[in-house]
């Protein structure tokens, strides 16, 4: 685990890798001494107490009541898949169900991972799942990702086959751009799709994003308020796109369909990067909430 010196966690971001995976600023919450070589480690189901049962219990309840309408219908759909909602499952029992489904895996870490570990078990297929749980007085917000957010929010997308690819190829992008610097842009990537990402519908916009459909109260806010903008996927513009880590998203980026965002992804980023980087250095970055001359909106 790497710990960027100086990035206030709830601050502006500034170009750092996403605290979503990778670093943070604080000594990573989590026990390492349990975890491999490679960050994974047993999930250590027995440790769970009553409280830590019923923090999952509260959350999910009050997660899923909010779906309909507002997240997409992939999600709801799957998200049956993690089995009973009353306790923390066990990892290896939803591993079998999504293996069969779409040849993915859970892999237990004990919390955020470096990236170049997080990328090796995406391109493997396996997603890595923090085991802890939130305390009691956490239960609104938690500034690592724990095991609601990284199973309620990442894992039941992992179910649709299309969603599934994407991730595997971002995982192999993801070991690419560590050799080519570019982990940054690819961070914003990450962060505009699997966190934050909106999806257009026949029925509407709708939330695919873990970070999302995680939150108490962004998943409204994404898809019914006036405030925030919505522009369609770009991937350029998207890499040209500074966020905000302390608010709700002042952007989203809408899809039409997992196979453009597959499509996007599936061809050599070499060239995206060198065109990116030209033009961030010829007409700069673009701060959350900013919409260009032109650029298509999407309105609730
Ligand atoms: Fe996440």
């Amino acid at each position: 685990m790497t710990a960027a010196a100086g990035k206030a966690p709830r601050d502006v971001n500034r170009g750092v890798a996403p605290v979503t995976y990778g670093q943070g600023e604080r000594p990573p919450r989590g026990d390492y001494g349990r975890a491999g070589a490679d960050y994974t480690c047993a999930q250590d189901h027995a440790r769970y107490t009553e409280a830590d049962h019923d923090t999952y219990r509260r959350l999910y309840a009050r997660q899923l009541q909010q779906l309909p309408g507002l997240a997409c219908d992939e999600f709801i759909a799957a998200v049956r898949q993690l089995g009973a909602p009353e306790r923390i499952p066990r990892f290896d029992d939803i591993s079998e169900r999504l293996f069969r489904a779409t040849g993915w895996q859970i892999a237990c870490v004990p919390g955020l991972i470096p990236e170049e570990s997080f990328f090796a078990l995406l391109a493997a297929r396996k997603f890595p799942v923090t085991d802890w749980i939130r305390k009691p007085e956490e239960f609104d917000y938690v500034v690592e990702p724990d095991v609601f957010h990284d199973l309620f929010g990442h894992v039941p997308l992992l179910f649709d086959p299309t969603f599934a690819d994407y991730m595997q190829a971002y995982g192999a992008g993801g070991l690419k751009a560590s050799r080519l610097d570019a982990c940054e842009l690819l961070a914003r990537l990450y962060w505009y799709t699997v966190e934050f990402g909106l999806i257009a519908t026949p029925k509407g916009l709708r939330a695919y994003g873990a970070g999302i459909l995680s939150s108490t109260g962004e998943l409204r806010y994404s898809i019914t308020s006036a405030e925030p903008r919505r522009v369609a996927f770009d991937l350029q513009r998207l890499m040209r796109s500074r966020y905000r880590i302390d608010t709700y998203q002042a952007t989203y980026f809408v899809i039409d369909s997992f196979k453009q965002l597959f499509d996007a992804t599936a061809p050599d980023f070499t060239p995206v990067y060198e065109s990116v980087r030209k033009t961030i250095a010829a007409a700069g970055e673009i701060e959350a909430g900013v919409v260009l001359p032109g650029e298509r909106q999407f309105t609730p």
